[in-house]
């Protein structure tokens, strides 16, 4: 196999040794990279942002900002720490505080960036919403949460309206475009009391999806920045000499705990470019930004790789120095693509919503072996383990864990606390993917355990599909699967029963598709359709999703034993 041995003569890694800093380290000693208040307690935005303004850092620029349009702004941290600080007021005049809910359904905008930070200065927990979001996947998320304020836009307002009947808690909704916004932030005063907060203390909340349910809520503590800040600083590498990109929104973990919190912790300079992904638009920004760091994710990079070298030949992407990628298996292909193309190889790391930072990764200063997601970043312990809890020898796939008290491990999934031990087994966290162990302590992903569905990157629940196709009133009742796909890791593809008097069309595919896209959100909607008689159940009425893969892919069915009779 191939392994790319690294050459670290441009800039020295932050992490140097890797093995030396995994054994010498304690989570103990690191809590002094943090900055606390005089009583001890401390606060994620406070880290994020205002503690540089105390140093020269001051005027660095913290974000240049790149409008769909083409309008550009830039902001320093002492800018980011002002219009947080009037974004705090504002909020608190609301009546915002300690403990309540926020949410911010916006696209990638610089008020994105300063109301998440004001929501906690104030001390609430901030939660944001993908900007593709649909009435039900809004309702469902700040149903749940009993959200007080939703921070949107005018484009995005008629979707919170048409959830809002639904929410009786929702009291405010904050348009950042209206006149009513500027008013409020033109006379909020500059400084705000930056509220003291315990270690434990929730921040910040993002709903997730699973197997069964509607999603849920997995919340963050304000400890967790910590570990976001010494992974940025590990495994990104940031120095105070970098551009950074980080292509990841807001709307999900990454662009919170690495375009946000960690990254800003290390006072990195961060582009963030509002528009859609689009291969010659990302080249330019690559270029024109002359991004040294960048960290995005393998479905844009195998898009990239499908738009051809001529393209990115055009390109003057010299300034590039380091390449990172995540949340779906990064394949090898893709690895040697950058090393060939680009000079640089990509750096694959591994994490999930629950664990809210890195914690396996490969490092700058580490050979990689491609295909692997590297090794544990100090402080994580990770192993594979069989379904009864004992760990396994190297080479053996199983179930992959780690080991409780890490700073960013979620608190706890919003008021489901059964939900929240379900993850624990034998003294473990369950990630509910499958891996193995190199005999050299690599760690390669294998697949889910479960039915998640991972489409470019981003993880959808087949329930929350089968859910939204069954409103449609054609529908009897669907099945929802991962299918494959070269470039998407997998496209959702879904079963569907109709009504006895609706005739199959393709024409009525297209309808439900869109219909999905519409109710539910505009990455979650089924690309293929296939009308069936009657979805395959296990006798007490479960879908039984893994024979309708099995089915699609050709494989082998396995113990259909549950199987209801036809
Ligand atoms: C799931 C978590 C990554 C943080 C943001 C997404 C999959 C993540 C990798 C990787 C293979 C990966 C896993 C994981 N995943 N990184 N490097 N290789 N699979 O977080 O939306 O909660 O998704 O993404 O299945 O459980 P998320």
């Amino acid at each position: 196999m191939d392994i790319i041995r690294k050459n670290q003569a441009l800039l020295k890694p932050n992490l140097l040794d890797y093995e030396k800093a995994y054994k010498q380290f304690s989570w103990e000693d690191a809590k002094n990279e943090l900055s606390y208040f005089e009583d001890k307690t401390f606060n994620a935005a406070y880290n994020a942002i205002d503690r540089h303004t105390q140093t020269w850092r001051k005027n660095k620029i913290a974000l240049y900002f790149e409008s769909e349009k083409g309008e550009r702004l830039s902001f320093t941290f002492y800018d980011l720490s002002i219009l947080s600080n009037k974004a705090a007021n504002v909020f608190r005049d609301l009546g915002l505080s300690r403990g309540k809910r926020a949410f911010i359904f916006l696209p990638r905008v610089p008020e994105l960036f300063y109301a998440f930070l004001g929501i906690q200065k104030v001390g609430a927990i901030a939660g944001t919403l993908f900007s593709a979001f649909g009435p039900q996947a809004l309702k469902d998320r700040l149903g749940d949460s009993n959200a007080e304020i939703v921070i949107t836009n005018r484009a995005l307002l008629p979707r919170v309206e048409k959830a809002k009947a639904s929410l009786p808690n929702l009291k405010h909704i904050v348009v950042i475009d209206s006149p009513d916004f500027s008013k409020r932030m033109n006379k909020a005063k500059e400084v705000t009391h930056v509220a003291h907060m315990n270690w434990d203390e929730p921040a910040f909340m993002l709903y997730t999806s699973g197997t069964t349910g509607k999603p849920k809520g997995v919340v963050h503590r304000h400890g967790a920045i910590l570990m976001e800040q010494l992974t940025a600083k590990w495994v990104l590498d940031l120095h105070d000499s970098d551009t950074y990109w980080c292509t990841a929104d807001p709307g999900w973990v990454t662009g919170i705990a690495y375009e946000i919190l960690g990254s800003w912790a290390n006072g990195a300079t961060t582009v963030v470019y509002e528009g859609r992904f689009d291969p010659a638009k990302w080249y330019e920004i690559l270029q024109n930004y002359k991004i040294t760091v960048w960290y995005t994710a393998p479905t844009a990079i195998r898009l990239l790789m499908a738009a051809g070298s001529d393209l990115v030949k055009k390109y003057n992407l010299s300034c590039l120095r380091h390449l990172c990628s995540v949340g779906e298996p990064l394949n090898p292909e893709c690895v040697l693509w950058g090393q060939k193309v680009l000079g640089l190889p990509f750096h694959d790391n591994y994490w999930q919503t629950e664990t809210g930072g890195i914690v396996i990764a490969n490092y700058p200063s580490m050979d990689i072996k491609p295909g692997s997601m590297g090794k544990p970043v100090p402080g994580i312990s990770a192993a594979i383990l069989d379904d009864k809890g004992k760990k396994v020898s190297f080479g053996k796939e199983g179930n992959l864990a780690i080991k409780p008290g890490w700073p960013s491990q979620m608190k706890t999934i919003w008021r489901r606390p059964e939900k929240y031990k379900s993850y624990f087994q034998n003294g473990w966290y369950i990630t509910g993917d499958r891996a193995w162990e190199d005999r050299w302590g690599y760690f390669w992903f294998v697949g889910r355990a479960d039915d998640v569905i991972k489409t470019s990157g981003e993880r959808v629940g087949p329930f929350e599909v089968e859910s939204a196709l069954m409103t449609h009133p054609a529908v009897v009742e669907a099945g929802v699967i991962g299918k494959p796909d070269p470039l998407r890791g997998e496209i959702i593809k879904a079963f569907v029963v109709l009504e006895k008097d609706v005739k199959p069309s393709e024409k009525l595919k297209k309808e439900l598709a869109e219909y999905v896209k519409k109710q539910l959100a505009g990455h979650a909607y089924p690309r293929e359709i296939d009308f069936i008689d009657k979805l395959p159940k296990t006798r007490s009425g479960k879908i039984m999703r893994r024979l309708l893969k099995a089915k699609e892919l050709g494989l082998p069915e396995g113990d259909t034993s549950t199987l209801e009779e036809f």
